[in-house]
C-alpha cells in the first residue's frame, strides 16, 4: 500500500509528531486563505473547503491539547469560528422597497395609500421624494449618544457586524451631536463610493495587482467587508442617512423632520430630497433626477417616495417584506446590442421546459450578460401570454442581433430584434416536442383553468423524468433548504447518475450504504472529504420546520411562504396533518390554511397537488424517518387578540377592511374570510348580511367597530 500523506490521515490515527506537523501546515494554509479572502477579496477555495480546513485544525487540537500554543488559531481574539463577521440581529427588521417601473405604478401607489387611509378629496398626502442611492444599506446603533454597532442589512433580520470598519467613515459621527438625544437611536442609510473614488481605486488596484471592482456599489460593499479596518479607512466611503430602526423616543413626527434631525446629529442627508404633494410632482421629480443622474458624483438607480407623516406610515404598515408607505421608482434599464447564439432548453423541477437564450457576452448596466430567459414557446414567437405582441411581433431566431435590457436593472431580457441584421438563412425556431432528457418523453402545452392552451410546455415524464428528479434534489440541498456542505449541484448530478441518490431520503442513508459504494475510491474523493461529507450530512439531520417545508419543493412555496406555513402550524405534525386534510379537500383544514397570513388560493392549490400525489407522500414519509424536524415559534401571544380568528363583515367607518385585517394580523390574530365554528368573533359594521347571520346561528360573539377598536387599542 502506498504511504498516505499526513494530510489524508484521519485525526484519530495521527501520531503526536504528525499532529504537530499537520497543525503547522494547516495554520499556514488557513492564514494564506484568510489573506486571499479578507484582504484581496479573491478566495481560491470554497467556503466549505475552508471550513473543512478549520474543522480539521480544531479536531487535531482537541485530540492533542498539549500542542496548543499561544499562537493557536483557536485562541486568537476575534478569530471567527468560521470565516466571516459576527452576526447582529436587527431590533427592527431592515426591509426592502417595492418597485415602481412605470408611471401607472406610481399612480396606483398613491391611490392605494389614499384608499387605505380613507382620505377625502380635500386631504393631501405629502411625500418625501429622495434619490435612491446605489450602495449598501447600513444600520447604525447609538446608545446614550455613542455609536455601539454598525450592521449590514443581511437577510433583513440578521446582518453582519462591521462596526470596526464603519467607525473609520468620516460621514458616521462616533457621537450624536445636539441635546436631548434619545437613549437608543438606530440610524439607517446607505454607504456608497463616489464614481471618482471608484475609478481612482480601480486604477490603484490595477497598478498594485489587486482586485478591481465592476461598479461603485461592489467597491463600497467590498470595502466595508474588510477584515482589516485600516483597509476600509483607506477607501473613500460616504454615508447618507435616510431611515431609522429602533428609537426609544421619536424626535420628529415626519420623514422630513427626521431628516432634519439626522443632519442636526451630524449626518449627511441627501440634498436633492424634496417634499411633493401629488402624483404629478412625484413624476416631475423622477424626470428631473433622471436628467441629473449622469452629472451626480454617486450612482443612483431611481428615486424613493415615502409618505411624510410617520403616524400614517404606521397605519399603512407593511406587506410581506416592504412598507405600504414607500416605493422605489426605478429608472429605465440600460440597453445593449448583441447576438443570440443559441437557444438551450432547461427542464425545471416541475417539468416545465424553459428556453434560455445564449448570448454573445455583453455588458449591460455594469454587468456581463450571457444568458437570458426566453420564458416559453410563445415568447420566442413574439406573442405574450395574453396574446399581445412582443417586440412588435418579431420572433427570435438563432443568429439574430437583439437588444438586451436589464429590467429594473436586474433581470436581463430581450426587448427587440434588429431585423435588418437577421442572417438570410436564419430559420424560425421550432420548440421541442420531446423532453431533452434521455427518456425523450412527450412535451405538452399546459392547459389553463378555462381549458384554453397555456403558454408553458411541460415534460410528461413526471416522476420518471430524470431531469425533474435531479432538479428536485438540487433544490433540496440548496443553500436555503438543507444546505449540505460538500453536496452541491455537481455532486447531486454525479450521485444521481451513479444511482446512489434517487430521492432525498437516500442522502441520509448514504453513509451506511457506503460500505458497498466506497465513495472514497471515486475520483476527487479521499478519506477526509468523504468523512467531511458524511459529517455534514449528519449535521443536517436536525432541521427547522420552515427550511424543511421549503426543501420539499412544493410549487409556489418559496422561503417566505414556507416560513409563513411553519409559523402558522408550529410543528411538522400539525402542518403535515393539515396538508393531508387539505389534499383530501377538507373544508375546515382549507379555511384554516387560508386564514394564515400570506397564504392564499395558489399555495393551497399547490399543497393540495403535492400531498394529493402518493409518490410525494412516499418521498416525504421516507424522508421524515431520517430527520428530526424542529418546531418553529409561533407569533407571540402578547396581545388580547393573539391566536384568535376574526371575521370582518359589513362596512367599517374608522378604517378600511384591508386596514382592519392588517391590524389584526399584526397583533397575532387570524383574519378569516368566512365564519365557522373556529371563528372567535365577528366584527360587523352596517350592511352586514349572511356572515352576521351565520355568526348568530353558531353563537359566535359579534362586536361593533367601536368595541373592536377598544379591544385592540
Ligand atoms: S428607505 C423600509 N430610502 O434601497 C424602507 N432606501 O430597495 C427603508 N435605498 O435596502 C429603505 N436609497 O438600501 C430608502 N433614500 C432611500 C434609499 C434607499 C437607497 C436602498 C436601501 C434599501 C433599498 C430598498
Amino acid at each position: 500500500m502506498a504511504t498516505k500523506r499526513t494530510a489524508d490521515i484521519p485525526v484519530a490515527e495521527l501520531t503526536a509528531a504528525q499532529a504537530r506537523a499537520e497543525l503547522k501546515r494547516l495554520a499556514a494554509e488557513i492564514a494564506e486563505h484568510d489573506k486571499r479572502y479578507y484582504q484581496d477579496d479573491r478566495p481560491v477555495i470554497t467556503d466549505a473547503e475552508y471550513d473543512a480546513l478549520r474543522a480539521r485544525y480544531n479536531a487535531i487540537e482537541a485530540r492533542f491539547p498539549d500542542l496548543r500554543t499561544p499562537e493557536s488559531l483557536s485562541l486568537k481574539v476575534g478569530a471567527p469560528p468560521a470565516r466571516g463577521f459576527a452576526k447582529v440581529r436587527h431590533a427592527v427588521p431592515m426591509l426592502s422597497l417595492d418597485n415602481a417601473l412605470a408611471e401607472e405604478d406610481v399612480v396606483d401607489f398613491v391611490a392605494r395609500i389614499r384608499r387605505f387611509l380613507k382620505l377625502g378629496d380635500g386631504e393631501t398626502v405629502a411625500f418625501s421624494a429622495e434619490p435612491k442611492i446605489d450602495g449598501l444599506s447600513m444600520s447604525l446603533r447609538y446608545e446614550r449618544g455613542a455609536l455601539v454597532s454598525a450592521a449590514t442589512r443581511g437577510d433583513g433580520s440578521e446582518g453582519e457586524d462591521v462596526t470596526a470598519n464603519i467607525k473609520t467613515l468620516k460621514d458616521v459621527p462616533p457621537r450624536l451631536a445636539g441635546r436631548g438625544i434619545p437613549e437608543i437611536c438606530e440610524i439607517r442609510g446607505e454607504v456608497y463610493m463616489t464614481k471618482a473614488a471608484f475609478l481612482a481605486l480601480n486604477e490603484r488596484q490595477k497598478a498594485s495587482g489587486g482586485q478591481t471592482f465592476a461598479n461603485p456599489r461592489n467597491a463600497a460593499a467590498g470595502s466595508v467587508r474588510q477584515k482589516d479596518p485600516a483597509i476600509t479607512a483607506s477607501r473613500p466611503l460616504g454615508f447618507f442617512a435616510y431611515a431609522w430602526g429602533e428609537m426609544s423616543k421619536m424626535p420628529a413626527d415626519t420623514q422630513s423632520g427626521m431628516a432634519r434631525w439626522f443632519a442636526a446629529c451630524g449626518f449627511k442627508t441627501n440634498p436633492l430630497t424634496r417634499l411633493c404633494y401629488s402624483v404629478e410632482e412625484l413624476l416631475a421629480f423622477h424626470r428631473e433626477i433622471e436628467e441629473r443622474r449622469a452629472s451626480l458624483d454617486y450612482d443612483i438607480d431611481g428615486v424613493v417616495y415615502k409618505v411624510d407623516r410617520i403616524d400614517w406610515q404606521e397605519r399603512l404598515g407593511f406587506v410581506s417584506r416592504s412598507p405600504r408607505w414607500a416605493i422605489a421608482h426605478k429608472f429605465p434599464a440600460e440597453r445593449a446590442m448583441t447576438v443570440l447564439k443559441d437557444i438551450e432548453i432547461q427542464v425545471g423541477r416541475t417539468g416545465v421546459l424553459t428556453p434560455v437564450g445564449k448570448l454573445e457576452p455583453i455588458g449591460v448596466g455594469g454587468v456581463i450578460v450571457q444568458n437570458v430567459t426566453l420564458h416559453n414557446e410563445d415568447y420566442i414567437r413574439g406573442v405574450g401570454g395574453n396574446g399581445e405582441t412582443l417586440r412588435n411581433g418579431r420572433d427570435l431566431r438563432i443568429g439574430d442581433t437583439v437588444i438586451v435590457q436589464r429590467a429594473g436593472d436586474v433581470i436581463p431580457q430581450i426587448v427587440d430584434v434588429v431585423v435588418d441584421k437577421r442572417p438570410k438563412d436564419a430559420e424560425p425556431y421550432h420548440f421541442p416536442t420531446r423532453c431533452p432528457c434521455p427518456l425523450r418523453t412527450k412535451v405538452v402545452r399546459e392547459t389553463t383553468a378555462s381549458g384554453a392552451e397555456g403558454a408553458r410546455s411541460r415534460c410528461t415524464g413526471e416522476f420518471a423524468c430524470p431531469y425533474q428528479k435531479i432538479e428536485h434534489l438540487k433544490h433540496f440541498v440548496s443553500r436555503r433548504a438543507f444546505d449540505i456542505e460538500g453536496l452541491g449541484e455537481k455532486q447531486i448530478e454525479l450521485f444521481f447518475e451513479k444511482g446512489w441518490i434517487k430521492e432525498p431520503a437516500d442522502i441520509f442513508t448514504l453513509p451506511e450504504r457506503n460500505r458497498t459504494i466506497r465513495l472514497e475510491q471515486v475520483e476527487g474523493y479521499g478519506e477526509t472529504s468523504v468523512r467531511n461529507l458524511f459529517d455534514a450530512i449528519e449535521a443536517r439531520r436536525r432541521i427547522s420546520l420552515d427550511r424543511f417545508i421549503y426543501a420539499l419543493g412544493i410549487r409556489h412555496v418559496g422561503e417566505t411562504t414556507a416560513l409563513a406555513l411553519a409559523r402558522g402550524y408550529g410543528s411538522w405534525r400539525a402542518f403535515h396533518d393539515a396538508a393531508l386534510k387539505v389534499a383530501r379537500g377538507d373544508p375546515n383544514a382549507i379555511a384554516e390554511m387560508d386564514a394564515l397570513d400570506q397564504i392564499g388560493d395558489t399555495v393551497i392549490e399547490a399543497v393540495k397537488d403535492y400531498f394529493g400525489e402518493s409518490h410525494n407522500r412516499g418521498i416525504v414519509e421516507r424522508l421524515t424517518r431520517q430527520v428530526t424536524i424542529l418546531d418553529v415559534e409561533r407569533p407571540k401571544a402578547d396581545s388580547r387578540i393573539a391566536g384568535k380568528t376574526v371575521v370582518f363583515t359589513g362596512t367599517l367607518e374608522k378604517m378600511t377592511r384591508e386596514e382592519a385585517k392588517a391590524l389584526a394580523e399584526r397583533l397575532g390574530a387570524k383574519a378569516a374570510g368566512s365564519v365557522s365554528r373556529k371563528t372567535d368573533f365577528v366584527v360587523a359594521g352596517p350592511g352586514a348580511g349572511s356572515k352576521l347571520a351565520e355568526a348568530h346561528r353558531l353563537g359566535i360573539k359579534v362586536l361593533s367597530e367601536e368595541e373592536w377598536l377598544r379591544l385592540v387599542k
